[in-house]
């Protein structure tokens, strides 16, 4: 079903309990004023458009977390690493959110046509509950370590205080979502340790996690929208794409290999197939 994402706070007594347990304050967040006019419009449209694209995905998100949730519990997981699951699902409705507060900045209207329909989550049918759960785990690893390098791609450039703060907030959370997948295997530690047929099988496994994560990410060049992309910290896709290979190659790879992953022969085969 197509619907409208309207990503604020409805009129409930609701929002307030939302607004205490996502730690936001009630009014939009002090990231100081964005100045449009200071700017191309060509690239404020560009980031605009980028920024709402952004406010969909995170809130898209938020479902991935929330699967994963149940499946860490299943794999009866520690109650803080299941608690910490929950907290990244609900980090993304408030990247929605916020989101949603910097298209308006930028001169849009937050409210954006979704497709409704939630894509579940892996369930690995051969896999026991600890291995599907770990093979989500690191599926979501993998995508959140890309959007932590991507977002230090985008600050580097960036020049707009306004935007750079709201990055930087986002950006914190991320770190977090991204060293999830390395904290939780630590967790896994012994466990993982005396079975060497899961490590091969979690092994075989990344090579396709990566292949479908280059899919989802590398993208088609595409031309410069205007003279203050880089200001406004618009990543050009041919720097997103090394962004991906280097932090596939030179981080998330050589970070699970410390747990006894194959995980650069798996980078290095990586196949779709
Ligand atoms: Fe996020
Ligand atoms: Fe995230």
């Amino acid at each position: 079903m197509i619907a409208t994402l309207v990503p604020e706070p409805g009129r409930t007594p609701i929002r307030e309990v939302y607004r205490a347990f996502a730690g936001t304050p009630h009014t939009p967040l002090d990231h100081g004023a964005f100045d449009r006019a200071s700017y191309d419009p060509a690239s404020v449209a560009e980031a605009r458009a980028r920024w709402k694209k952004r406010m969909v995905d995170e809130y898209t998100s938020t479902t991935v977390f929330s699967a994963l949730v149940a499946q860490v519990v299943e794999a009866n997981a520690s109650i803080d690493a299941s608690a910490v699951a929950l907290k990244m699902a609900a980090d993304e409705l408030r990247h929605a959110e916020i989101c949603g507060q910097v298209v308006v900045a930028l001169g849009g209207s937050s409210r954006a046509r979704r497709e409704t329909t939630v894509r579940p989550i892996a369930v690995h049918p051969s896999c026991g509950p600890e291995e599907r759960a770990l093979r989500n785990v690191l599926t979501t690893c993998l995508s959140e370590m890309y959007s932590i390098a991507f977002f230090v791609a985008s600050l580097d450039r960036m020049e707009d205080p306004y935007l750079r703060a709201v990055t930087r907030e986002l950006l914190t959370d991320e770190v977090l979502h991204g060293r999830f997948g390395f904290y939780y295997l630590e967790g896994c530690g012994d466990w993982l340790a005396s079975r060497p047929d899961v490590r091969a099988s979690v092994s075989r496994y990344l090579r396709y996690v990566f292949a479908v994560c280059e899919r989802e990410f590398v993208r088609e060049p595409r031309a410069r929208a205007g003279a203050d992309d880089d200001a406004l910290g618009l990543v050009p896709s041919d720097l997103a794409r090394d962004v991906f290979l280097d932090t596939m190659e030179s981080a998330v790879a050589p970070g699970l290999e410390r747990f006894g992953l194959d995980a650069t022969r798996a980078w290095r085969d990586r196949a779709l197939a």
